[in-house]
């Protein structure tokens, strides 16, 4: 007992929050520490501990609605309940076959002394990489019906810890990370001067976007996202530079509001992963874990691919999206006046179907054939595209058919230039279309301001609108994949048609801007990809061939973007660069034509946040495991021991190294493809270039690979 009062009195030393009246309920799971109590004045607070190091240092937790800002203190605590959960689950997909779902939960009951007795619980799962809290509303006769105001809850961190951060911005997570002390966090600088994103909207100069990761100067990585982000809105925070505690800050509805609930009704689950090995964090199960199981009854259907896709070309400026310069000016005909470099027409189709084909792979994305890309962007305008309507020069018809005799999957391209609205409308006749030309997935896409007007992207009423778009899709039996949305939160466990996003800063602005920093895909693990796979397009071959702007080219070397297949992971991945490309290596382009992308296993070999990252995977239903190893702008040795090998079996390892001189800048398209044999406790020790990586396959050898030597 003493040493308890000891331990609450540090406590509300470190933190704001005042003496306390209440005991203390705690859980705890391995070394990760939770204390819930209530201050003087009835208020909520938590804090979390990792071992005996405070994590989260006592924080105030509440709700502020709508025309009433008490429904956060006057609590008293009427009961608590204790149960632990250990089981397993099996995802339709993803990057391990069982994942376990192991904690411990209290729910705390609170109710209001004042009248009407309003009554909420808190919900904490405990955790041995974390814990996730949410905030629930059962039902009760003083509260039915209520808007959200605020969200007051807080992440009172222990210190000035290294932060990788992207601006709060309302609209947009395109952006390259900036790593500095939370001290350090000024997000509107960033926002003015990032010109290369098409729609900014940061209100909070010391707002932050999450998955947010931290590293403290203790060594622990800790790292603050949410789950299971439906019917509310998005999180972001907010940093007070001097104290460092985050608040939540949750972005608003056109008329200022967070969310319209009524009880019995839940928040987002809120996200804490903490761990002193920050490969921990990267094999975090938690954030899937607090999501729903599957809502799809019958996932058959639901098939991880990859794809190839007229879609380079339009970023590069080779080809165009629109068929015609202006939709304002017609021909003689009354027909809209060709500008000849349409990307989106038959005979190119046919030639990435070709390409897809002879390659075993499996899908082919094609942008810009339909009408309305004219005047697409910038005009915020309520009705550009149809959806169903192709360009002259695209015959849906004859697509279909071409790619179904050479079993290939067509993937359909919706962008709605941010009009939800009239995606909305259309949404039905556009699945309809799908399913009745072959189409078994989507990409969606939100370049634009939105409409409703006011509405942001990562705001309510857009939150609502993606979740419904899954549905939407699930109910067609296409898979979905989109572009521009609020950054992921797990759902992807209870839509597992919803492939992926793209919600970050992908490949592509290596191409159309002055790029990602070679430091870019270390950190995009730890950050954006916490929630859920991404799609970054990776897969670049023709790294500075593609701009005529002075120094203008991907930032890294050719393996490097083999390695992202297996660092960056996403159940549908594209090989976005031209046939062309991959035609001059077609050598390199076999670890594409080889690598997985659904797995039985992970591995996270090595992992630092900005620094470097190797995963090795095992292959959905089969022996053969890929490794991708990345670096910043620094070469490093990689050692990579191979101890998840079966014991007694003999492997062959083919090793796509960078050349030995090989750098990002200098000389990215040096590699060099070795193979030899290797088993169980061979450690492989691979030089990756300056913003360079590795990509290794490893399959059972066969009696052909006898003449190969053991890797020394
Ligand atoms: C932005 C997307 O990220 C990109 O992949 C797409 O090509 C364009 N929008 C056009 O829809
Ligand atoms: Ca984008």
């Amino acid at each position: 007992m003493k040493r308890i009062f000891v331990c609450l009195f540090s406590l509300v030393i470190l933190g704001a929050v005042k003496a306390q009246d209440k005991p203390v309920i705690n859980a705890s799971m391995n070394k990760v520490k939770l204390n819930f109590m209530l201050d003087a004045d009835g208020k909520a607070a938590y804090s979390v501990f990792y071992g005996d190091k405070p994590v989260i240092n006592n924080s105030y937790l509440g709700i502020k609605l709508v025309d009433d800002n008490s429904f956060d203190k006057d609590f008293v605590l009427t009961g608590s309940e204790k149960s632990n959960v250990d089981e397993s689950w099996q995802p339709v997909w993803g990057e391990v076959k069982n994942i376990r779902n192991h904690y411990e939960q209290v729910v705390v009951h609170l109710k209001q002394k004042t009248a009407p007795g309003r009554l909420m619980n808190i919900i904490f799962r405990v955790f041995d990489d974390g814990v996730g809290f949410r905030y629930e509303f059962p039902k009760q006769p003083g509260l039915k019906y209520f808007i959200v105001a605020d969200e007051l809850t807080e992440f009172s961190l222990t210190g000035d810890h290294k932060t990788f951060w992207i601006p709060g911005d309302y609209d947009s997570n395109e952006y390259q990370y900036t790593i500095s002390p939370l001290s350090q966090v000024d997000a509107s600088v960033l926002a003015k001067s990032a010109t290369d994103i098409a729609v900014r909207f940061v209100p909070d100069k010391y707002g932050i976007q999450t998955p947010l990761m931290m590293k403290t100067s203790e060594g622990l990585y800790i790292n603050i996202h949410e789950a299971a982000l439906s019917n509310y809105t998005s999180m972001q925070l907010h940093v007070d530079t001097k104290t460092f505690k985050l608040t939540a800050n949750l972005v608003p509805d056109a008329v200022g509001n967070k969310a319209y609930m009524l009880v019995p009704c839940s928040t987002p689950w809120r996200t804490i992963i903490v761990s002193d090995k920050a490969a921990d964090i990267l094999a975090s199960k938690m954030i899937l874990n607090l999501n729903e199981p599957s809502k799809i009854e019958n996932t058959s259907w639901i098939k991880p691919m990859k794809f190839v896709g007229i879609w380079l070309e339009m970023q590069t400026g080779k080809s165009t999206w629109n068929y015609a310069d202006r939709a304002d000016t017609l021909g003689a005909d009354g027909k809209l006046i060709p500008n000849g470099k349409h990307g989106g027409n038959t005979a190119n189709v046919k030639r990435y179907i070709d390409f897809a084909a002879n390659n075993g792979i499996q899908g082919v994305l094609v942008e810009g054939w339909n009408v309305g890309w004219e005047d697409w962007f910038g005009n915020w305008k309520e009705n550009v595209f149809d959806f169903v309507t192709p360009y002259p020069d695209f015959d849906v018809e004859a697509i279909t058919d071409y790619a179904a005799s050479k079993g290939i999957k067509m993937i359909m391209h919706n962008e709605t230039s941010g009009s939800a609205t009239n995606y909305e409308r259309q949404m039905d006749t556009a699945f309809r279309f799908m399913n009745k030309y072959g189409y078994t997935s989507v990409k969606t896409g939100y370049v634009g301001r939105i409409i409703p007007r006011g509405e942001h992207h990562d705001g309510p009423w857009m939150v609502a609108h993606y979740v419904r778009v899954a549905q939407k899709a699930a109910q067609y039996h296409v898979m979905l994949d989109a572009h521009e949305p609020v950054r992921p939160t797990g759902l992807q466990r209870t839509y597992p048609n919803w492939m992926a996003c793209e919600a970050g800063r992908g490949n592509e602005y290596n191409l159309f801007s002055s790029g990602n920093n070679p430091g870019h895909e270390t950190i995009m693990p730890f950050t954006r990809l916490m929630g859920g796979p991404m799609d970054y397009t990776p897969g670049i071959f023709n790294i500075n061939g593609y701009s005529t702007v002075p120094g203008r080219q991907v930032h890294t070397t050719l393996v490097k973007q083999l390695a992202l297949y297996v660092t960056m992971y996403s159940p549908l991945q594209m090989a976005a660069d031209m046939p062309d490309s991959y035609e001059k290596h077609m050598d390199a382009f076999q670890f594409i034509k080889d690598v997985a992308v659904d797995w039985d296993d992970t591995k996270i070999i090595e992992a630092e946040p900005g620094e470097y990252i190797t995963i090795a995977r095992k292959e959905k239903g089969a022996a053969n495991w890929y490794v991708g190893a990345v670096t910043n702008e620094n070469g490093r040795n990689a050692v990579i021991p191979l101890d998840f090998l079966d014991k007694d079996k003999k492997y062959v390892a083919t090793v796509y190294a960078d050349g030995a001189d090989a750098d990002w800048k200098l000389n990215p398209g040096s590699y060099q493809i070795t193979k030899f044999l290797v088993k169980a406790g061979t450690k492989l020790n691979i030089k990756l270039a300056n913003g360079g990586g590795a990509a290794i396959s490893i399959k059972p050898a066969t009696t052909a690979d006898d003449g190969l030597k053991f890797y020394k």
